[in-house]
């Protein structure tokens, strides 16, 4: 691991606005620099950078962090390697030869995929081969993809032996169970990360008796299947390049249309869209074509993944194909421009939900209407936002005024527990953001001060190691607190020492007259004028004092 002091001198010597100034246009705004998040899709900047305090934070998608954090994100990469590339950029150097945490995790899957693929190319391959020639894969034109073999008789376990893998390992990066090779007689579909490294596999079985049909490897500490896009990887830069991107549902649909030049595709991994998927699309694509399945589970998962796109701000897009079919086998029986012309006449998803919820009461158009509501609700763009409601003002005949009265009795319960920020956590913001005046916050609070234990917790941890950074931890503190505090910090200003320090007394003076009221009370309770009348005094010198 990386010495904790050396990662406090490169977080000290990062330059937080210049580094991410290299990934996002930011903008001065007082203490402050602004930009368009590159986390999830927005019209108006809500994404703020603060140089003093080394941190982000967007005020839209709630995400925050300091330099590393934001490297992690961006760049998918893992604490050590973030660290890494901060100190490269600084000319620090570090000994990262026993660093990488997951390092060996990934070299194992490059070596597994290396045995994949080789089996693929050889005698011993030549079921996959027969089977991908049987779907028209043209695996020449999908080197990007390393597809493989994984024989019937094994062999993987052999393999790694010779480079000196143990079988512990193996269990770990989910290839192997305690007796079995996971992967066997099945076309293996390496599953990459945004940096290019193997994460994991996904493999179809050649026979259509063999259950399950996909088989993919467990979840491991780098592969978590709800935050990958299969195929994104290879297809970001196209992505990228023309804001638009395409979702299909299944391994074959991807690499149908890829090899025959649509690369700006990907795929979930066997599960509906996940919003974590729709937000890392969302950084490479505007626009998201949805292509899914001709059949009503198609349907299903088209109408599910809506709204996690829109929540994401992008524009969606749905192409229907005929029931009985999906990408793959429309391509094959009717050409690769007859899709591309299903996906340029696609439906927006208004359209698409329209045509495909069954309205034949009242009470079914009803439902209609307040779903689409509740899509079109979270649209942040002013202008697409309007659009739809005039849209569906006209559509339903309905006037403009019932839809916004409908929206604004949904905006409410939204927006008030949203900001609801209690004094401790307005305290503990000032605390962190007053880091050097710990000092006197130390003397004065006591963990027991805080009822909430979140802040508690935050405040023990503090008192422990002065230097600790809630920006780094995420595991400790629930998202929720953390997201407040970060909100908070950025808008505050730090302030004098004596206004701190006066701040800082009149939060404790307030608890302590708390504490004595509630003794007055009891005393009251229990008829004992001797404690009412001391308490009563107490409580006199104390605002007395507090003047
Ligand atoms: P083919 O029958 O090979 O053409 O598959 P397909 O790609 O058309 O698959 P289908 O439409 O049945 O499913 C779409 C996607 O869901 C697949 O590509 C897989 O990622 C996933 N999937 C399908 N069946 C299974 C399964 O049995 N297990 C898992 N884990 N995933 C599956
Ligand atoms: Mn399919």
């Amino acid at each position: 691991m990386i010495e904790q002091e050396k990662i406090e001198e490169i977080k000290r010597q990062t330059d937080i606005v210049e580094l991410i100034g290299h990934y996002v246009p930011l903008k001065k705004v007082g203490k402050n620099y602004r930009g368009l998040c590159p986390f999830h899709n927005e019209e108006n900047p809500s994404f703020y950078v603060n140089p003093e305090k080394g941190i982000f934070f967007c005020f839209g998608c709630k995400k925050g962090g300091n330099a590393i954090s934001f490297l992690m994100e961006y760049e998918k990469l893992d604490f050590p390697e973030a660290v890494k590339k901060l100190a490269k950029n600084l000319g620090i150097e570090i000994d990262t030869s026993k660093g990488l945490r997951y390092k060996e995790l990934y070299e194992v899957n490059e070596f597994a995929a290396q045995f994949f693929s080789s089996c693929l190319n050889k005698e011993l391959g030549r079921r996959g081969q027969n089977y991908l020639k049987e779907r028209r894969v043209d695996f020449t034109r999908l080197r990007d993809f390393r597809l493989g073999y994984a024989p019937a008789s094994g062999g993987l376990r052999t393999f790694m032996r010779q480079k000196g893998i143990s079988t512990e390992l193996l269990i770990k990066a989910g290839l192997l169970t305690p007796h079995n090779e996971i992967f066997r007689d099945r076309v293996i579909f390496p599953i990459f990360n945004l940096s290019g490294r193997i994460i994991g596999f996904g493999g179809r079985s050649l026979e259509e008796n063999v259950q399950p049909k996909y088989l993919n490897s467990p979840e491991t500490p780098i592969f978590k299947k709800g935050d990958v896009l299969y195929g994104l990887f290879q297809a970001k830069t196209s992505i990228r390049s023309r804001e638009e991107a395409i979702l299909v549902e299944g391994y074959f649909d991807l690499l149908s249309l890829y090899q025959r030049g649509v690369t700006n595709i990907c795929a979930p991994l066997g599960t509906s869209l996940t919003d974590r998927q729709a937000m890392l699309l969302s950084r490479f694509a505007r626009k998201v074509n949805i292509l899914f399945d001709g059949d009503i589970s198609g349907i299903k998962a088209a109408l599910r993944a809506i709204g996690l796109l829109i929540d994401a701000q992008v524009e969606v897009y749905i192409a229907s194909l005929p029931e009985d079919t999906d990408p793959d086998r429309y391509i094959i029986e009717n050409g690769i421009d007859q899709l591309n012309g299903l996906i340029k006449n696609g439906d927006d998803f208004f359209q698409f939900y329209k045509k495909h919820t069954r309205v034949e009461t009242v009470e079914q158009e009803v439902a209609l209407i307040k779903d689409l509501l509740k899509i079109i609700s979270h649209i942040r763009d002013p202008i697409r936002f309007d659009r739809y409601l005039k849209h569906i003002s006209k559509v339903f005949g309905l006037p403009l005024e019932v839809i916004k009265k409908e929206l604004d009795r949904k905006e409410e319960p939204r927006s008030s527990t949203q900001i609801k920020i209690s004094k401790e956590e307005k305290m503990m913001a000032m605390i962190l953001n007053n880091r050097e005046y710990f000092h006197h916050t130390k003397k004065v609070l006591k963990p027991e001060d805080f009822q909430e234990s979140g802040v508690r917790r935050i405040y023990e941890r503090l008192l422990k190691n002065e230097k600790f950074n809630i920006y780094d931890l995420t595991d400790m503190i629930d998202g929720n607190l953390r997201e407040k505090l970060f909100s908070i910090i950025m808008t505050q200003e730090s302030l004098p020492e004596s206004n701190f320090v006066k701040v800082l007394n009149r939060y404790k003076n307030g608890l302590v007259e708390q504490k004595l009221k509630m003794e007055i009370r009891q005393a009251l309770k229990n008829a004992d004028d001797e404690k009412v009348k001391k308490y009563q005094k107490k409580l006199r010198e104390l605002k007395l004092h507090s003047l």
